[in-house]
């Protein structure tokens, strides 16, 4: 069976297309057809080498998978062949805190991951995905988006009538809208392009404010919400974007802590987060309880995830590309079989 695999160095150049054993599953294990992948951020990092530049290679990359169960080693009990699944992003992370070991078992990071035609699993990695999704849709859900739900959800207590800024219009901020729009939340969205900024409203955002052409864009989601804030903020920008979203928030609010677009460390405006009480909630993906409790909301609402363009297996790397031009909207994906 064939498979990617970051070798020798890091970079797009250096993800090769290899053949590898038929896996076989252990006790408590299951072989799964991967179908599906798809690309976030991290990914791209992963590959580039800036995630982790002392990751051992060669690695699979890609955290996001879905398929079909393949075969189901002795002892599992809650998987049959034919399933329909999905690899939950932390593979030890089942439910409650994150922890070391959970963080330690990160598919396409920590190990390897789901750019492969078949992958072999534990059963408690991994998760029935919504029957009305395509397994192109469904690979979109293990990261980005169970992110924007621990963030919102989980974490946030979101609730109707809330008022959400998601900045961007990438995989977690296409989410967080769509996830606002499930729970009757309004939807303010930033981006640098005004014909994205369309498609942000004509999928449910209530109001877009183009950042490239309003550095100070905070300014205008005050105006938005009477001065106000919003409720949450799904920050994935980071250093250059925190303190415009602490500005942007309301008295008490909460801010999903999530990227790292801009860069990984910055200034800390500390007097504004105690002023306004706000909560700085650093959110790392979640766990597989929170997958499971997203997916019977997705299936509930019957929501369809954004999928931006699909690639074929054999062209990853262009894949990888696409992203790096930053001209998608909402998710990456990879056809594999
Ligand atoms: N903590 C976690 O568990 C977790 C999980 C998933 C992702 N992340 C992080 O979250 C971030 C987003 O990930 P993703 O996969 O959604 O990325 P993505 O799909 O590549 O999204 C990129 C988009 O972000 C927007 N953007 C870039 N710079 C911006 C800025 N200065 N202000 C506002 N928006 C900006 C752009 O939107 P426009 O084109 O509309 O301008 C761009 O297209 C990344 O840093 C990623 O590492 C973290």
């Amino acid at each position: 069976m064939k498979a990617w695999e970051i070798q020798g160095d890091f970079g797009i150049e250096n993800l090769n297309s290899v053949e590898k054993d038929e896996p076989e599953p252990g006790f408590g294990e299951v072989v799964v057809g991967v179908r599906a992948c798809s690309l976030n951020f991290r990914d791209y990092q992963v590959v580039m080498g800036q995630y982790d530049p002392k990751m051992p290679l060669p690695r699979v990359p890609f955290s996001d998978g879905a398929g079909e169960v393949l075969a189901v080693g002795d002892g599992v009990g809650k998987f049959s062949v034919g399933d329909r699944v999905a690899g939950a992003f932390m593979q030890n992370w089942i439910a409650g805190d994150v922890s070391p070991d959970a963080a330690a078992s990160a598919l396409g990071g920590a190990i390897d991951g789901m750019l492969s035609e078949k992958v072999v699993l534990a059963e408690h990695g991994l998760v029935r995905v919504p029957d009305h999704l395509s397994f192109e849709e469904a690979a979109t859900l293990p990261c980005a988006a169970v992110t924007a739900w621990n963030g919102l959800v989980e974490k946030g207590g979101l609730k109707a009538g809330d008022t959400v800024l998601a900045l961007g219009t990438g995989g977690v901020s296409v989410f967080a809208l769509q996830i606002a729009n499930m729970f009757g939340a309004r939807t303010i969205v930033t981006s640098s392009s005004d014909e994205k900024l369309g498609r942000a409203r004509s999928l449910g955002a209530s109001d877009g404010v183009n950042y490239s052409e309003n550095p100070d864009w905070e300014k205008r989601v005050l105006e938005l919400t009477d001065g106000r804030g919003v409720d949450h903020v799904v920050e994935v920008g980071g250093p250059d974007t925190l303190t415009k979203s602490l500005a942007a928030v309301r008295m008490g609010g909460n801010i999903a802590m999530i990227g790292v677009l801009t860069g990984a460390k910055g200034e800390i405006p500390t007097a504004a987060i105690l002023r306004k009480s706000v909560r700085v909630q650093g959110i790392y993906v979640g766990s597989r309880e929170m997958f499971e409790n997203m997916n019977r909301a997705i299936s509930l609402h019957e929501m369809r995830p954004v999928v931006d363009r699909t690639f074929p297996f054999e062209e990853s790397r262009e894949a990888l590309r696409h992203m790096e031009g930053a001209s998608h909207f909402g998710k990456i994906t990879i056809q594999v079989a």
